[in-house]
């Protein structure tokens, strides 16, 4: 693996302390795997160059080795390097202009329409693929598929981001990647190498006595704990240079009304458009 120093923190126990902002409270199994996820952080700022050679078709090899569900595979990936297919998804995503820079970017399709002709081919319709369960298996599919391709690309030393933005304009997107019916961008993605100033950014998680319930759901404490995870995201934003703010704030304010979707509140009649009935 690239001892990439981004993504390649030294030690397990290190890294824990950055994720968290506090120790672990016993030993920890130390690995290759394990320093590379837990020294994840999102690469906003690229170099032009161009992947290594066989760098791709690795990560994406990573990508196909995620689990699926019934082993349906209905997921696509569209690669994008041509520069102004790259410009119009950046404007697309809400002018988000590393898309430009980066040279690959990644287009991660939750992709039904090869199971409709597959479907087809065998005399059949497809019933199931109607309903909504349906949908939920292959967005799942489709996130496995592509974490398993962060951290594959995050172990040879290059960035990544993901660019949720795309859904702002789910039908245009389809439309530029000549999706056929029944398939959707639902995550794009930036891959490259790091820029040379590009530091490293730990971005703080909440810690495990708030996501990891014992048996069953208690959210006691949980108020406490919260607020003592947005005193470390607030450090975090300061040594960052960003602007002070409590993520619990920010959290709920973008949950409280529709202006948080970015315009995706529409996405069910969008998809709908796009072949998903969801029933
Ligand atoms: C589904 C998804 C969509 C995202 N969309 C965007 C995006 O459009 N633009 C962006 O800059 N970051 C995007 N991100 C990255 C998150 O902002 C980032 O993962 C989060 O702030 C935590 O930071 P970290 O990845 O550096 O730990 C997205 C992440 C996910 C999982």
């Amino acid at each position: 693996m690239d001892k990439s120093p981004l993504f390649y923190g030294s030690d397990v126990h290190q890294l824990w302390q950055e994720r968290y902002r506090e120790d672990a409270s016993g030993t920890l199994p130390d690995n290759e795997v394990l320093r590379v996820q837990l020294s994840h952080q999102s690469v906003r700022n690229y170099r032009t160059d161009p992947l290594p050679e066989g760098a791709l078709e690795a990560g994406i090899a990573a990508a196909s080795s995620a689990a699926s569900s019934c082993n349906m595979q209905n997921w696509s990936v569209i690669v994008v390097t041509d520069p102004q297919k790259r410009a119009k998804l950046a404007e697309l995503a809400g002018k988000q202009d590393f898309i430009k820079v980066a040279p690959v970017f990644l287009a991660w399709i939750v992709d039904h329409s090869r199971l409709v002709r597959l479907a087809r081919h065998e005399g059949l319709v497809q019933e199931a693929l109607d309903y909504e369960e349906a949908h939920l298996m292959a967005v799942l599919d489709t996130g496995l598929a592509a974490q398993n391709a962060v951290t594959a690309f995050e172990s040879m030393g290059l960035g990544t981001v993901y660019i949720g933005g795309l859904r702002n304009h789910v039908a245009e997107v389809a439309a530029l990647l000549e999706l056929p019916p029944r398939a959707y961008a639902v995550v794009g993605m930036c891959v490259g190498y790091p820029a040379k100033d590009e530091k490293r950014h730990i971005k703080p998680r909440l810690s495990q006595d708030v996501v990891v319930h014992k048996e069953c759901y208690d959210a006691t404490g949980e108020r406490a704990r919260i607020t003592e995870y947005d005193r470390k995201a607030d450090a975090y934003q300061e040594e960052q240079g960003l602007p002070s703010r409590l993520w619990s704030q920010v959290t709920a304010k973008r949950i409280s009304t529709i202006k948080g979707l970015d315009g995706r509140h529409v996405m069910r009649s969008v998809l709908n458009q796009l072949g998903f009935p969801l029933k």
